[in-house]
C-alpha cells in the first residue's frame, strides 16, 4: 500500500523522466483509469500531453460534457473531443447482433482516435490507463472476452500503426489505489467511485439495433434511475444504494406495450432496471433495492421520459444470466 502524497511525488518525477521533453497522447474515454491516468501525466507534463475524448453517441446523460468540464475547464487539460454519434450510428444500422456491434463500435472507436492522433504529429508517446490487474489478465490469457475488452478499452493496435512508444503510469496499481491516487490529484470523487461502463457503452443497452432515438430515452431514464440509486440512503449502512451496489444502469428494450396517460392510450417503449452486487463481476445477485427507491424512479421515468411507459426490474443473478443484457 503507497502512501499517496509520496506516490504522487515520484509518479511525476518518473514520468518527467521517461518523456524529457516529448509529447504524450492519451485516448480519454471518461472511465476511472484513462482519468487518473491523464490527471496525472497532466501534473507531471502539462500541455505536453493531448487527450482525445472520443464521444460515440453511446454515452451516459451529460457525460461529454462531464469529462470537458473536469479536465479542460477544471483541470487546464488540453483535450480534442470528437463528436462522432453520426459516424457510429451510420455504422450500426441495420445491425442487430450483439457480438457485431461490439465489433463495429472498437474498430470505428480505434479509426476515429487513429485520425485526430495522426494530425498530433509530434507525439512521441502513448498513454494508457493499463492498471495490474490488465497485465495480470493480458500475461495470464490470449483469449477470451476479457482480453477483448482490454483491447477496445486501452485502444490496442495503435502503438505499431502509430509508432508510438507506451506510457503507462498506473501499471503497479490495484483499482482501489488508482481511485485514491485520483482523489489525490482532485478529480471529482463521484466520477473516481463511479460503476465501471463497458467500452461499447449504451450499444449493449439497447437490445438489438441502435438508434439515436432509443439512446436518448434510455440516457435520460437510466440518470432517473442512477440520481435516485445516489439520493436514496439506507439507514442501516448510511450508505446510498449508488455505493451498495456494484453496477446500475437502465435497458431499453424496442417492444412496445399499451399503457394509460390522462385520457388516453399510450403505445410505449419498456425499460427494465438492472442493479447488481458482485466483487469480481464474475458472478453477481440481483440487487433487492427498496421497493420505494424502485417506485419513485419507475414513476419519474415513466412521468418524465415521453416514450416510455413501462418500466421492469431484472431479477436475475449471474449465471445463468450476464450483467449486461447484450
Ligand atoms: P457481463 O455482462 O459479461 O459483464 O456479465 C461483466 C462485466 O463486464 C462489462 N462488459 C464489458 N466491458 N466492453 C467492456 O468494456 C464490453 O464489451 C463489455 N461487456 C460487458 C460489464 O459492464 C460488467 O461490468
Amino acid at each position: 500500500d503507497w502512501n499517496m502524497p509520496d506516490y504522487v511525488e515520484t509518479a511525476i518525477a518518473r514520468i518527467r523522466e521517461q518523456v524529457g521533453d516529448e509529447e504524450v497522447l492519451l485516448g480519454l474515454s471518461g472511465g476511472v483509469d484513462s482519468s487518473v491516468a491523464a490527471a496525472l501525466i497532466h501534473r507531471a507534463i502539462g500541455d505536453q500531453l493531448t487527450c482525445v475524448f472520443v464521444d460515440h453517441g453511446l454515452l451516459r446523460l451529460n457525460e461529454a460534457e462531464q469529462v470537458m468540464q473536469t479536465f479542460v475547464q477544471n483541470l487546464g487539460v488540453r483535450v480534442i473531443h470528437v463528436d462522432a454519434t453520426e459516424q457510429f450510428m451510420g455504422k450500426l444500422a441495420g445491425v442487430s447482433d450483439p457480438e457485431a456491434k461490439r465489433k463495429i463500435i472498437g474498430k470505428e472507436f480505434v479509426e476515429v482516435f487513429q485520425e485526430e492522433a495522426g494530425k498530433l504529429r509530434n507525439a512521441r508517446w502513448l498513454a494508457q490507463g493499463t492498471i495490474y490487474p490488465d497485465v495480470i489478465e493480458s500475461a495470464a490469457s490470449k483469449t477470451g472476452k476479457a482480453v477483448a475488452i482490454k483491447s477496445h478499452h486501452n485502444v490496442g493496435g495503435l502503438p505499431d500503426t502509430l509508432n508510438l512508444k507506451l506510457l503507462e503510469p498506473l501499471r503497479e496499481l490495484f483499482k482501489d489505489e488508482v481511485r485514491k491516487l485520483g482523489v489525490a490529484l482532485g478529480l471529482p470523487p463521484e466520477m473516481v467511485y463511479r460503476h465501471p461502463f463497458p467500452g461499447p457503452g449504451l450499444g449493449v443497452r439497447i437490445l438489438g439495433e441502435v438508434k439515436k432515438e432509443y439512446a436518448d430515452l434510455l440516457r435520460r431514464a437510466d440518470a432517473i434511475f442512477i440520481e435516485e440509486l445516489r439520493n436514496t440512503i439506507d439507514p442501516e449502512t448510511g450508505k446510498s444504494w449508488y455505493d451498495l451496489t456494484s453496477q446500475a444502469f437502465a435497458v431499453f428494450l424496442p417492444v412496445k406495450s399499451v399503457g394509460v396517460m390522462g385520457d388516453g392510450r399510450t403505445y410505449d417503449y419498456v425499460v427494465a432496471l438492472r442493479a447488481v452486487q458482485t466483487s469480481d463481476f464474475m458472478t453477481a445477485d440481483w440487487a433487492e433495492l427498496p421497493y420505494a427507491l424502485l417506485k419513485r424512479t419507475s414513476g419519474r421515468i415513466i412521468n418524465e421520459v415521453r416514450g416510455i411507459n413501462r418500466v421492469t426490474y431484472d431479477v436475475s443473478s449471474k449465471p445463468p444470466a450476464t450483467i449486461e443484457w447484450e
